[in-house]
């Protein structure tokens, strides 16, 4: 087969010399269900993946991850699985995903697939043997169902709250009709946790590690790698009052994800998910080629980050606290100290990322002027309403920045159009949990979840053949589609292409960040290898360096840097 040559995983000669790949990688993030839609459902799939290969490869990535495409009743977007070793019918069949996996290793783009073992769907087989098989049993045992308190049980057993709002417990009804067990669930009521210290549960993920790795996947995503074990006795907990915003000051996804094991949340951050870990990373090191393990662990401070990276554990681990920092000098120098210490530390590389699924698009939340805790998202009645041309500036300045930082990027499909948060969905195409489960006082995140832009004049912009999209696209869409920006110098396409194929050839991933100083309060200035780095925060333009400019985030830029703009110079 052409091109075969690449696949990154064929063995081959290695020089021994070069870091592995993750360690400098750029990881691009496709969520399948708006990324591209092969047969006009409203709803992408593996085959639209696969037919948009040759954009991703054009603009440079590394890898790509995929969110949840497995079977699944759809209520928290196929993070709610009902079967881990298949693919849902709304995204096509295992052969699609062969294909979709052969042509893009074909293309030297590695796959990484997503796994949620915290949780399975309430439809998965083990959930619904679980509840027929009634209290005490084995079946249950996979779960975490217990007694309610209150006399008769009336109570649910603990205190704790879901992420998505609401009671993080639902009450089931037993096979006599009558009210019965409570079953815990961090998230949905459709997503009940299982329970990690039965050995049957991790056996079964082995088993599953092992389908997608014999199928030929360079790793997993693992969500929500922070909570698959709870405190013994899941003790009460109550979380310090809501103390963070994403538009500024230090935010957390939620309240209490941080501290230390003594005084963190009983369900985040457990000492004993390390163990759960170093056993999947002895499976994967049983594997021919470079298989990683990425944990999205929402725990602070970065040096507890950096334990789900210890050498025998995962190879990366997402920098939230990264993520959180608001478009500032000061903070944002800080924050990419401590990571590079706390990640080094351990001998892992510090990885980045600006947008996911799960937060506002950066492109609108830099911009962002009141309090917006994350997790609530932007719609009409939301407070501090971004500038979308401030928003922009900035994203672009971040990106930027981001990308020349030594380590491992991760890109969400969109970002490298410049796309903004969709702010203005009516409120009836709304469908994240968070917005039901808090009667509508959350938006949630469907706003950066909105089906992307390919070709401005094709209905659904290109998204899929017809005009169906599952969340409305907006208006504005036409100016942000790949097909008006590809080769259009200024474009944000353009400048992610640009910074992505700099980053490659100065090595600006596997490189050394040395700060320079001397450029005044609002400013980031740094070494990489050949490169001088130059982030101007502030609103007032500063005078630049000597060199020629390889890359500005605002197009025009010589002696003078304005304000939200990043340059990267060639050092003299
Ligand atoms: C992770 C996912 C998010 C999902 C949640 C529950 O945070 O990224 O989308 O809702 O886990 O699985
Ligand atoms: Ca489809």
């Amino acid at each position: 087969m052409a091109g075969t040559v690449t696949d990154p995983t064929a063995a081959g000669p290695t020089d021994a010399t070069a870091p592995e790949w993750w360690r400098t990688a750029v990881i691009y993030q496709i969520y399948p269900r708006s990324f591209s839609d092969a047969n006009g459902d409203g709803i992408g799939d593996l085959a639209g993946i696969t037919r948009r290969l040759p954009a991703l490869a054009d603009l440079g990535i590394d890898a790509i991850w995929l969110s949840p495409f497995y079977p699944s009743p759809q209520r928290d977007a196929g993070y709610d699985v009902a079967d881990y070793c298949g693919v849902d019918p709304l995204f096509g069949t295992l052969d699609d995903f062969d294909r979709m996996l052969s042509e893009a290793h074909a293309r030297g783009i590695r796959v990484i697939v997503d796994l949620v073992p915290n949780h399975t769907s309430s439809a998965h087989p083990w959930f619904e043997a679980a509840l027929a098989a009634g209290p005490g049993s084995v079946e249950r045992a996979r779960y975490i169902f217990r007694d309610g308190r209150g006399e008769n049980g009336e109570l649910p057993p603990n205190n704790w709250q879901s992420v998505f709002d609401g009671p993080a417990w639902t009450r089931v009804t037993e096979e006599d009709g009558q009210p019965g067990q409570w079953y815990l669930h961090l998230f949905d009521s459709s997503q009940p946790d299982l329970d990690w210290e039965n050995p049957w549960v991790r056996e079964q993920f082995q088993g599953i590690l092992r389908f997608w790795l014999d199928r030929g996947v360079d790793g997993f995503r693992v969500d929500v790698a922070h909570g698959m074990i709870k405190a013994p006795g899941l003790p009460d907990y109550t979380p310090p009052a809501e103390a963070g915003s994403m538009g500024g000051g230090t935010a957390t996804l939620e309240p209490g994800m941080s501290g230390e094991p003594e005084d963190a949340p009983p369900y985040w951050g457990q000492e004993g998910v390390h163990e759960i870990f170093r056993e999947w990373r002895r499976v994967l090191d049983e594997y021919p080629g470079e298989r990683i393990l990425a944990a999205e662990a929402w725990v602070e401070p970065l040096a507890k980050v950096a334990k789900w990276v210890r050498p025998d554990e995962m190879h990366q681990s997402f920098n939230f606290p990264y993520l959180e920092t608001p478009w500032q000098a000061k903070p944002l120098r800080q924050v990419i100290d401590e990571s590079l210490a706390a990640f080094s530390s351990v001998g892992a590389p510090s990885t980045w990322v600006l947008s996911n699924h799960d937060v506002v698009r950066h492109g609108s939340r830099l911009a962002v002027t009141a309090d917006n805790l994350q997790g609530h998202g932007l719609g009409p009645r939301s407070k501090g309403l971004p500038d979308p041309e401030v928003g922009l500036r900035r994203a672009r300045a971040a990106s930027a920045l981001m990308l020349a930082l030594p380590g491992s990027s991760y890109i969400y499909q969109g970002e490298e159009l410049g796309l903004p948060e969709v702010i203005h969905l009516p409120d009836e195409a709304r469908q994240d949990p968070t917005w039901f489960r808090s009667n509508g006082e959350r938006y949630g995140r469907d706003g950066s979840r909105v089906p992307i832009p390919w070709e401005a004049d094709a209905p659904s912009y290109g998204f899929g053949p017809g005009s169906a999209s599952w969340l409305p696209q907006p208006e504005e869409w036409a100016t942000f589609a790949r097909d008006a920006e590809d080769g259009e110098p200024d474009s944000t396409l353009e400048l992610y292409k640009l910074a992505l194929r700099l980053r490659r050839e100065h090595g600006l991933g596997a490189g050394t960040l040395h700060w320079l100083d001397g450029f005044g309060d609002d400013v980031l200035a740094f070494q990489n290898g050949d490169v001088t780095v130059v982030a101007n925060t502030g609103e007032a333009s500063v005078a630049l360096p000597e060199g020629e400019v390889l890359l500005s985030s605002a197009p025009g830029t010589h002696r003078t840097l304005p304000g939200d703009t990043t340059v990267w110079l060639a050092r003299r």
